[in-house]
């Protein structure tokens, strides 16, 4: 079996929503303009104690139960997040703990902020085709409320937590077709939380370990970022993107998803938009779109997916899937 497929997606969200007029009490700004601005109505809010660990368990025992699959039989777990639980272990580490792996299979994070499901999906693939993985937990999850400065209105109104799963298996057909992994990190200046383990977070200083973001810079790179991948994407794979069923975007701001779906010639009914529910959820708002869609019906087997993120470092990535 020389390739890799999904055989069941899972999702959780918090269950605290922050609406847009709740914002509205915490800063400077208007439910009219986040939702023209941004298309974001609300976000989910980890409760207080609550972790990314937590928001990825449920995701994963959600997409191991699509995929009729027990803990056991996963070989491999990845969890892309910028925002673990703690410096170590990793939170791959502590899933497979707390989901029962006992198979010493390997465990590992991946931290490309908003592109980690594409980074780890991409690295999942790779190991199921080298033949030394079978099937593959792929987790995206995050608590990005946990790094956001909520008196900075350009940023605190945009992200949200939340945790989206795949399970990844191996197959005789495709399955992933391609993955594309790209970073820049000339860029670090736009979009960085700039206060670390080793840089210290000294009194003074913890004030700036939050998202800080330039927000009209960002979105002209990840709009001309994304149109490069999704070209490179089609044209690794001989398609025309007639042939696309769904695109399923990073859901960062619906400006930023329509300037791809234009890019494609897509309608917005062949997008799968779930920002407006969830905000932007970093690594995990692929696998949570993903995982709506399949779960309401409308992705079926056999469908033609584009998935795509951009995000910090800058880094971006995408992926052709056959459902
Ligand atoms: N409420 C009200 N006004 C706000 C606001 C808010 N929450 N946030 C910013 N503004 C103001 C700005 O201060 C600015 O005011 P000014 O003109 O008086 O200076 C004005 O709105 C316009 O700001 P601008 O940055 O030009 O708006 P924009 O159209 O670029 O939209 C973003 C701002 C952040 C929504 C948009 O740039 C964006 O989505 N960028 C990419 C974000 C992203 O994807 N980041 C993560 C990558 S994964």
């Amino acid at each position: 079996m020389k390739y890799s497929r999904i055989g069941g997606t899972g999702s959780y969200l918090p269950e605290k929503v922050l609406l847009n007029s709740d914002l509205e009490k915490i800063v400077d700004t208007t439910d009219q303009w986040i939702r023209e601005r941004t298309g974001i109505a609300q976000r989910h809010i980890a409760a207080e104690g609550e972790t990314t660990a937590d928001l990825a368990e449920a995701a994963a025992r959600n997409a191991l139960e699509a995929a009729n699959l027990q803990a056991n039989d996963v070989d491999l777990i990845i969890v892309a997040t910028t925002t673990p639980d703690c410096v170590f272990p990793s939170v791959a580490c502590l899933l497979q703990q707390r989901l029962g792996v006992t198979n010493s299979s390997p465990a590992f994070d991946v931290q490309a902020v908003c592109a980690g499901f594409a980074y780890a999906l991409g690295i999942a693939d790779n190991f199921v085709r080298a033949g030394t993985a079978r099937c593959a937990l792929v987790i995206g999850a995050e608590t990005f409320s946990r790094i956001l400065n909520w008196e900075d209105r350009n940023t605190c109104v945009l992200f949200g937590d939340g945790a989206g799963a795949v399970v990844i298996t191996a197959s005789d057909s495709p399955g992933i077709h391609s993955t594309h992994l790209h970073a820049d990190g000339r860029y670090e200046e736009l979009l960085h939380v700039p206060e670390g383990v080793s840089r210290g977070y000294d009194a003074v200083r913890q004030q700036q370990a939050f998202v800080q973001m330039k927000g009209s810079e960002v979105f002209r790179m990840a709009v001309s970022k994304l149109r490069e991948v999704v070209d490179e994407t089609l044209a690794a794979n001989d398609l025309d993107k007639s042939e696309l069923d769904w695109l399923v975007p990073h859901q960062a701001n619906i400006r930023i998803i329509k300037a791809t779906a234009r890019k494609l010639d897509m309608s917005m009914d062949k997008v799968v938009l779930t920002v407006q529910d969830h905000g932007n959820t970093s690594a995990a708002s692929i696998p949570l779109a993903l995982d709506t869609a399949v779960r309401d019906g409308r992705i079926k087997r056999g469908d033609k997916l584009l998935l795509e993120g951009f995000g910090g470092g800058f880094t971006w990535g995408s992926a052709l899937i056959t459902y």
